[in-house]
């Protein structure tokens, strides 16, 4: 469904759920995920599964845990080697973004 249409730079790998994701230098993760087939980013208790949608920041719906920090915007966030990619899960507050 999505592909690039330019000519990648290096390629880099990246793991989603200890899953190896290949992508390129100066990839967005939100990009790299959705290229994956990957469009369920996080779930909340009122939310349900969300995944990347306005791909600007806005929408807070592709939230995911980054190495040790949580809830972090996938489609703000540059690839970059080795970066360790979970789901993020939202079990305790009520899904709106400031809970995350
Ligand atoms: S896709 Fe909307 S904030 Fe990331």
């Amino acid at each position: 469904m999505f592909r690039r249409l330019d000519t990648p730079l290096s390629e880099i790998t990246i793991f989603w759920e200890d899953r190896p994701l290949t992508a390129y230098q100066g990839e967005l993760v939100a990009s790299v995920l959705l290229r994956h087939g990957i469009s369920i980013t996080h779930h909340g208790p009122t939310t349900g599964s969300r995944g990347p949608y306005c791909m600007m920041g806005v929408c807070f719906d592709c939230l995911v845990d980054v190495d040790n920090r949580k809830a972090i915007q996938s489609c703000q966030l540059v690839a970059k080697d080795g970066l360790r990619l979970n789901r993020h899960l939202n079990l305790a507050g009520t899904g709106h973004p400031n809970d995350a």
